[in-house]
């Protein structure tokens, strides 16, 4: 890329974070996702730390500041009101200060935190060791609250939690969600976004009902360990809890903190026990699994090949995921589609159901790169640098095509530019 036009891409990726920050945290994007998200913020951390630690700290600590006394960790915070954005506050009527959501989302705080930390300009340890004690905590909620029985494997409890929000994966578990008790709401996303972009009402109509059900018992994670009837281990959300404890533990352990680095270590291992059950040997990876009723992802995903961004992937196993990328690169402009391209489900433009995004490409490229497979990791690399510089900013792309869907100059595109997909080799962190 021309030098010129790379400089002004930088300072354009600067602007859009200095510019969705609403004071000591930032927004996905105007409008369409007005309050602070779980992971959008973390993974904005990355983009705020090429030119800016301190607010990158603040990024994250402003966000584990409305961790709940249980220790989830919220997927919203509601910090100021806004009427543009739906459900808000009193439709997850969670009653809690600063207002949340009742769920929560993929916990990338953790690795992020390593990241920042390990950044030649941070100052001591002191941040990062007041950070660690909450991590561990939200780490354990996932452990005692979704994984009741010790199996090593997490349930989600809402597609949004997933942060893939209509994924084909959930069609079948949503399907036996009761929608009866939902009446009129009206949506805010398809005033921002077209429709053909966004999920369909059936799926808003369940993404509500699950809502409403959690909001019924009170958000107890008993209760709802018990009887939600969306209770599924996602591959992506399983990954990314696995490589988030061993960077929690390895973090603690930098810090002086050695109980909390043994605790992580230790839900670390039960998780990649639990990984292996995901395995689906006719579809040669990791798929989702409904833990309600035995079923299984039809086809792979996206989220299929976090399992690299978690840890090792075993030898047999990596070779075929890999070959299988292959085969859906050559149905592709651009990687990686966040569901299988040949799959009649496919749909190129609407949200998680085909599109490309810039962060998932990240988590792909960073976990095959850590087992060896840097040719593929650098093309993914290089196809988001492509899009990006081409396109836009955007929430995510058509593998197609190219284009920009969702909103525009959207935060974690833009930190995915400026920490990622444009650095030299040598200068990316570990
Ligand atoms: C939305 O509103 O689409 C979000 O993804 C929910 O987190």
């Amino acid at each position: 890329m021309d030098a010129n036009k790379k400089t002004a891409l930088d300072e354009r990726a600067r602007q859009i974070l200095t510019g969705n920050d609403r004071g000591g945290y930032t927004v996905p994007t105007k409008n369409l996702y007005p309050f602070q998200w779980n992971w959008d913020s973390a993974l904005v951390a990355l983009g705020f730390s090429t030119f800016d630690l301190d607010r990158a700290w603040t990024e994250i600590e402003t966000l584990m500041s409305a961790q709940w006394d249980t220790g989830k960790l919220p997927h919203i915070i509601f910090w100021k009101d806004d009427e543009g954005y739906f459900p808000g506050p009193d439709q997850w009527g969670t009653d809690r200060t600063p207002r949340t959501s009742g769920i929560t989302q993929p916990p990338v705080v953790a690795t992020i935190v390593r990241r920042l930390f390990t950044h030649p300009g941070n100052a001591g340890p002191d941040r990062a060791a007041a950070l660690v004690e909450k991590l561990d905590r939200w780490h354990q909620w996932f452990a005692d609250a979704r994984d009741p029985d010790g199996t090593g494997l997490v349930a989600i409890i809402h597609p949004w939690e997933s942060g893939r929000d209509n994924l084909p994966d959930w069609d079948a578990p949503l399907s036996y969600v009761d929608t009866s008790g939902v009446g009129d709401y009206q949506r805010r996303d398809t005033q921002h976004v077209d429709a053909d972009q966004r999920p369909q009402k059936a799926d808003y109509d369940r993404y509500m009902a699950l809502v409403g059900f959690g909001r019924a018992v009170g958000w107890d994670d008993a209760k709802i360990a018990a009887d939600c009837p969306f209770w599924v281990a996602d591959v992506g959300m399983n990954a990314i809890l696995r490589r988030a404890e061993h960077d929690l533990s390895w973090l603690a352990d930098a810090v002086g903190l050695p109980d909390i680095a043994r605790r992580a270590q230790e839900r670390a291992e039960r998780l990649e026990h639990g990984f292996e059950a995901l395995w689906d040997e006719d579809l040669k990876g990791y798929v989702s699994r409904d833990l309600r009723r035995e079923g299984r992802a039809k086809d792979l995903s996206a989220g299929s090949w976090l399992a690299f961004y978690a840890g090792q992937v075993h030898p047999a196993g990596a070779e075929r995921m890999v070959a299988l990328l292959g085969e859906w690169l050559q149905q592709v402009t651009y990687s990686v589609p966040s569901f299988d391209p040949g799959n009649p489900l496919f749909d190129s433009i609407r949200y998680w159901r085909g599109p490309v995004w810039a962060i998932v490409n990240w988590m792909i490229a960073d976990g095959l790169m850590r087992n060896g497979y840097a040719q593929h990791s650098e093309t993914i690399r290089s196809h988001t640098r492509t899009l990006i510089a081409e396109t836009g900013f955007y929430e995510y792309f058509c593998p197609l095509t190219g284009r920009g869907g969702g909103g525009d100059d959207f935060s974690w595109t833009a930190s995915m530019w400026l920490s990622w997909a444009t650095p030299l080799p040598e200068e990316l962190g570990s």
